[in-house]
């Protein structure tokens, strides 16, 4: 059974149950949670000593709506392989929803902030441009799986053609992870020399270890479907 049926059927399971009741609670639920994080990032960065500018606040938006569209992503596969997740699953388009909504935090930010101006001339400039193209790419992605994640546009699109269209998701984290992880390599390699002064990480560093860790169980995925239709 392809990843996306079998998450889309354990979410009609625990809809079958009621566990979705409450549809406002869980995007209040949601929301609480994301502040959490912001807050426990946020302490991550005070930890590291970084001044608490508004690019700090801006990279702590950008690294906040990269995790929470990453659990949504991986959320797919973790219920493929494993039951113990299988309660969060019906929270997977919150999740994800909710990290787009940071994501426009930080392009707002990054759009208007002097930090980054003028615009677009600062994104155009060479050593941007490339880093610049992957983002506007996945913003795209991320904007469209945003619009189609409700029960009309399933209807109207037809199940098997919205479980395709929302596999652009990973496509648009691969975009995303360039876009920052080209930037932030030369600041992150120092670190796994132990040459960098700072004992822990910096959070983009972490950020992108997980957003790893996304796609490579996307690919594990795909592998185990390709051996289990194989063998059917
Ligand atoms: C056109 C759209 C976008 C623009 C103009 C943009 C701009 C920027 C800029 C200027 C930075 C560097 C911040 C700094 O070091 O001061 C950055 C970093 C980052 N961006 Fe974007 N971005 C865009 C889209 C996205 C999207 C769609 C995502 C993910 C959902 C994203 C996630 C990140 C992350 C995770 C970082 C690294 C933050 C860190 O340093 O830890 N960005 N972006």
């Amino acid at each position: 059974m392809p990843a996306e049926l079998k998450a889309q059927t354990k979410v009609q399971a625990h809809i079958a149950l009621g566990h979705h009741a409450n549809d406002r609670r869980m995007w209040i639920e949601m929301i609480v949670y994301s502040i959490i994080l912001l807050v426990v990032i946020s302490g991550y960065y005070f930890v590291q000593s970084s001044p608490f500018t508004g690019r700090t606040i801006n990279r702590i938006f950008a690294d906040l709506s990269m995790l929470l569209i990453g659990i949504s992503l991986i959320l797919s596969g973790v219920c493929y392989f494993w039951d113990f997740a299988d309660k969060y699953i019906i929270y997977r388009k919150h999740i994800g929803l909710v990290g787009v909504c940071y994501m426009i935090l930080h392009i707002i930010l990054s759009v208007v902030m002097s930090a980054y101006s003028p615009f677009p001339g600062y994104y155009l400039e060479d050593k941007r441009i490339l880093s610049f193209i992957a983002a506007v790419l996945g913003t795209i992605i991320f904007s469209g799986m945003a619009v189609i994640s409700n029960r009309f546009a399933i209807a109207e699109i037809g199940p098997q053609l919205w479980r395709n269209l929302m596999r652009f998701g990973y496509i648009g984290f691969a975009f995303t992870l360039y876009h920052f992880g080209a930037k932030g390599m030369p600041y992150w390699l120092p670190w796994f020399m132990g040459e960098s002064k700072s004992i822990v990480p910096s959070f983009g560093l972490i950020v992108f270890l997980f957003g790893i860790v996304v796609l490579v169980m996307r690919v594990a995925l795909w592998i185990s479907t390709v051996k289990k239709s194989k063998l059917a």
